[in-house]
């Protein structure tokens, strides 16, 4: 929960609005933002990294009004497409403080990522390097490039989001050799300025052994550099990925305590190789907007299911899913949830908290202990919500995405309002 969470008398509220109150007032489902929460995670990643650039990593959760916070906390951001670079755009973000990612950016993406001016490009692929040469010939730009390399680590952390191993997707292979002549490349392209190396081993991740592993073989590639090709750079990029609690079993990131374990590698290493600390950035996403936002359902069915050996489980259907809510589906995450409109004495059931899609994979919260009174027009709030929920939301059965609404000191604002059924059908050029 976010820190203004209180509950009282079975009432839950955030920023000092009752969530019954946002869904009277904005209707249900809908994610709730604790302002102050976020401000607060975005201002203690930025002080205990104060002699790093922190560079929030927009695919967590972006929208106009929260870019506009960051601007504000001094954060930098990380945009990984022509639509999270518009948004930035909008808020007026500065551009400088932009770091742009992407395996397959598009070659108007990137046109467009010189023309405003972002503070970094990170490449991915020689076809890319190609491309951005190209491209700052023609515009007659020059192009802040960081390459990002694989370190060969294996992330203790959901495969589908775990990215240092060698066989995915992203990142130049170190142990191939490819990074290091992808640094050649770079070097090479009068229009592109090399400002060092990236890194980002996954996400969700607890064990900080893998970010040490990462921070190791990456430096000593960047001190590689320095010596065999005469290139000094002066930044690197460790990524994001720190993880936080989804339930009472995760223990959370600490910005502190992850700044000094980190600090005090990289400054080891460094002695080590004899270099010198290059600037380093991080960008985490999750550990900023993931605990910052809840999501509040309404009942609408209960219906209790028989289970072998005499248990039976409670089937809680709310008035959502997996369409703002993919990643118990998907990376078959664990959540939480809880009775938020009352109190109740009733023993407490087995439940599932399920959605209202046509799909038997589509569950919100897998296991939880709810009131065994729970019924139709109860409100249920799930925790933890702020990171990859509506970013990955979708118009699966033509659900509309549900609003995200800040609150703050009682009062509430809209950051991203209800989609309607006209916004469904203003792309259906039949209708
Ligand atoms: N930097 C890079 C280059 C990334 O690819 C990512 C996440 C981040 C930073 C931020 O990671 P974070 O601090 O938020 O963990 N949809 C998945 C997560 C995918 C993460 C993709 N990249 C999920 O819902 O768990």
């Amino acid at each position: 929960w976010s820190s203004t969470t209180e509950k009282t008398a079975g009432v839950l509220s955030v920023g000092g609005v009752a969530l019954a109150d946002v869904v009277a007032r904005q209707g249900s489902p809908a994610y709730v933002l604790d302002e102050a929460d976020f401000r607060a995670r975005a201002r203690a990643f930025k002080q205990a990294f104060a002699a790093y650039d922190v560079f929030y990593a927009g695919k967590a959760f972006l929208s106009v009004t929260t870019v506009r916070w960051l601007a504000e906390e001094g954060l930098h951001l990380d945009v990984c497409s022509g639509g999270e670079l518009s948004v930035a755009e909008r808020a007026g973000f500065p551009m400088a403080r932009v770091g742009f990612h992407g395996n397959n950016k598009t070659e108007r993406e990137l046109a467009r990522a010189l023309e405003l001016g972002v503070g970094r490009i990170i490449v991915d692929s020689f076809h890319e390097i190609a491309r951005l040469e190209q491209l700052t010939t023609e515009l007659g730009r020059t192009a802040r490039v960081m390459i990002r390399v694989t370190a060969g680590v294996e992330a203790h952390t959901h495969e589908y989001i775990a990215t240092a191993h060698e066989d995915q997707k992203f990142g130049f292979s170190i142990t191939s050799g490819d990074a290091l002549e992808a640094v050649r490349r770079v070097r090479d392209a009068p229009g592109l300025e090399l400002l060092g190396l990236h890194s980002h081993i996954g996400s969700q991740i607890f064990d900080s052994s893998g970010f040490e592993v990462a921070a190791r073989r990456v430096l000593a590639l960047h001190a590689r550099v320095g010596e065999e090709l005469g290139v000094d750079m002066p930044e690197m990029d460790l990524g994001g990925g720190f993880g936080i609690a989804y339930t009472t079993q995760d223990d959370p990131s600490d910005p502190a305590q992850l700044a000094t374990e980190m600090t005090k590698i990289v400054e080891h290493e460094c002695r080590a190789l004899g270099v010198a600390a290059p600037r380093l950035s991080i960008e985490p996403g999750r550990a900023i907007v993931g605990p910052s936002m809840c999501t509040v359902y309404t009942v609408g069915t209960v219906k209790e299911v028989a289970l072998d050996g005499g248990l039976t489980r409670t089937y809680v259907s709310v008035d959502g899913g997996m369409s703002d809510n993919i990643r118990t589906a998907l990376y078959d995450a664990d959540y939480s949830a809880t009775l938020a409109s009352r109190a109740s004495e009733a023993v407490p059931v087995l439940a599932r908290v399920v959605g209202k899609h046509c799909e038997a994979g589509d569950i919100v919260v897998k296991d939880e202990f709810l009131p065994g009174d729970v019924a139709p027009g109860d409100l249920v709030a799930v925790p933890g919500t702020g990171a990859y929920c509506r970013s990955m939301a979708s118009n699966y059965n033509h659900a509309l995405r549900p609003p995200v609404i800040a609150v703050r000191d009682g009062k509430i604002s809209v950051v991203l309002r209800r989609e309607t059924e006209d916004d469904l059908l203003a792309t259906d050029v039949g209708a």
